[in-house]
């Protein structure tokens, strides 16, 4: 995980549930689901085949606890009483909840409701509209089944309910129909190299989901190591690679002596075994080195790639690094003008010819840089300050801002900005960076948040990281590229080996 700057707390939970039984459903998450249905109607199914075990509070199950087993009706005031202690406990962490019971008590429904609303988590109710016969047919193939007048019974009071639902507040009540139902399963996340991006070579190929490396757990093979990752990217049709650009490991994501290789080396080497990757650093501190030799290494990249380098470029922040390699830090505003002054010339250099250059702030006896790049050099402004995106929408091709609704903010003002400037929005690469947690399925997510969360609340890290299966990543980047982002540089938390960015296949699609 790399961010380049402390993110806030998100304060609204991200949708990204996408239903796979009516398409047109996107639970939020996390969220309160209160199942309401007969014996029968496959409610615990239902949430058996969304949900982690540990999501769905079950009055059968906790009837199973404290008593004999999950018919046991003698235990249901010791399962109801526990059933609302976790259902509080849980809400009140803000944890996804389902409660699995008939869910056909007025009150219950609104003490859970209100406790949801307690805790600023949306609530939703899910009725089973299995029909009659269907629950009665199932209800007799059981090993114990409920005696008929007893189901009887819950068929009318779930029919008494559903009228109710419409006035007691919940976000949406949702409808689950049977024949949707009979096939219902989680989407399958698409196979490793089923998804490629189908133009090929592009050499403007930034559109897409950038892979961006942060730490590198190489375990002393380097060359080996990033080479797989890279391979890994194309073969999950990814539209390309950034390596962060620090001297230091940064505290945001690993111990000072972690390995952090120089970027500009690093991808050098990886022009040589991918053919399709667009590669470049996200972002470079305009601080560390001359803008000349900056453009001279990503001319060089461009040449030895064929036309598929870019160049991330931020103002630099971390005043440790500088100072540990004898690099001057000056103040914001200083940095921000050599940002622009380097932005003009490494444009002057990369120009055609050798002309004298005298531009608004900078001006050169010559511009001899050659070789010279291939095709075009995107420029990426990385940060989120008003003077920042200023100089992202004069002189960059794109802005880079976090992926979350305070980033999505700035890119809205980017893309005003690229307006105002009277540049086509249609042209710029408008970028942001995203750090999900990515589980192979719920229970993979839920166990990768414990691992990296720290002293983090597990909820909180969750929602901050949008943990979830590589399908909810690409329901989510297809809505960001809906707002208008055209590529998000993914850092997923914890990345290690090839198979985790194989695992990355489905979200290629994401910006069609
Ligand atoms: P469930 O056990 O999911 O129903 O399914 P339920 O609503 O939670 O029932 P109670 O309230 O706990 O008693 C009931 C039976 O129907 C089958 C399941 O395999 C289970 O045996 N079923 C469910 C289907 O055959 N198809 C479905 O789509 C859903
Ligand atoms: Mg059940």
């Amino acid at each position: 995980m790399v961010p380049e700057a402390p993110t806030p707390e998100p304060v609204l939970p991200d949708p990204v549930l996408p239903d796979p039984v009516l398409p047109d459903l996107v639970l939020p998450d996390p969220v309160l689901i209160v199942l309401v249905g007969a014996s029968g109607s496959g409610k615990s199914t239902w949430a058996a085949s969304r949900f982690r075990a540990a999501e769905v509070v079950s009055s059968d199950t906790l009837r199973g606890l404290v008593g004999s087993g999950p018919h046991d009706l003698d235990a249901s005031p010791d399962a109801f009483t526990l059933l609302e202690h976790i259902v509080q406990a849980r809400l009140a962490r803000t944890l996804t909840t389902v409660v699995d019971t008939l869910g056909t008590d007025p009150t219950r429904r609104r003490r859970w409701l209100d406790l949801a609303r307690g805790a600023g988590l949306p609530a939703v109710v899910v009725v089973l509209d299995t029909p009659a016969a269907v629950c009665r047919s199932r209800n007799a193939a059981r090993e114990r089944a409920v005696p008929a007048r007893v189901l009887t019974s819950q068929l009318a009071s779930v029919t008494g309910t559903v009228p109710a639902l419409a006035d007691e507040g919940w976000d949406h009540v949702h409808h689950v129909r049977p024949d949707a139902d009979a096939d219902a399963a989680p989407p399958a996340p698409a196979r490793a190299g089923t998804t490629p991006r189908a133009e090929g070579p592009d050499l403007q190929g930034l559109r897409g989901v950038v892979l961006q490396l942060s730490r590198f757990p190489a375990d002393g093979a380097l060359l080996p190591w990033v080479t797989q990752m890279a391979l890994a990217a194309e073969a999950a049709g990814l539209a390309g690679l950034a390596l962060m650009d620090h001297l230091v490991q940064i505290p945001q994501v690993g111990r000072a002596w972690d390995p952090i290789p120089e970027p500009w080396v690093t991808l050098g080497s990886l022009a040589a075994v991918t053919t399709r990757l667009q590669l470049g650093t996200l972002v470079t501190p305009i601080t560390f080195r001359a803008p000349g030799v900056t453009a001279k290494a990503a001319a060089t990249l461009s040449a030895l790639s064929g036309g598929r380098s870019f160049v991330g470029l931020g103002a630099g922040w971390w005043d440790r690094e500088h100072a540990a390699y004898g690099l001057a830090f000056p103040g914001a505003r200083e940095r921000l003008d050599a940002l622009e002054a380097g932005i003009e010339t490494m444009r002057a250099l990369w120009a055609p010819g050798t002309k004298p250059y005298a531009g608004r702030l900078v001006s050169l006896p010559e511009t001899t840089c050659y070789p010279r790049p291939v095709g075009s050099m995107p420029v990426l402004v990385g940060g989120s300050g008003e003077r920042t995106l200023r100089i992202a929408a004069t002189l960059g091709d794109g802005c880079n801002v976090p992926s979350d609704e305070a980033g999505l903010a700035r890119l809205d003002r980017y893309l005003e900005l690229v307006r105002e400037h009277g540049r086509d929005p249609g042209e710029v690469h408008a970028t942001v960076l995203d750090l999900p947690v990515v589980g192979r399925d719920r229970d993979d997510a839920w166990a990768r948040v414990e691992r990296h969360r720290g002293r983090t609340p597990t909820a909180a890290f969750a929602a901050r990281h949008h943990a979830g299966t590589p399908a909810e990543h690409r329901e989510r980047l297809a809505r960001l590229a809906g707002r208008g982002v055209t590529t998000a540089f993914v850092a997923p938390v914890g990345l290690a080996t090839p198979e985790d960015v194989l695992a990355l296949a489905p979200l290629a699609t994401a910006f069609g």
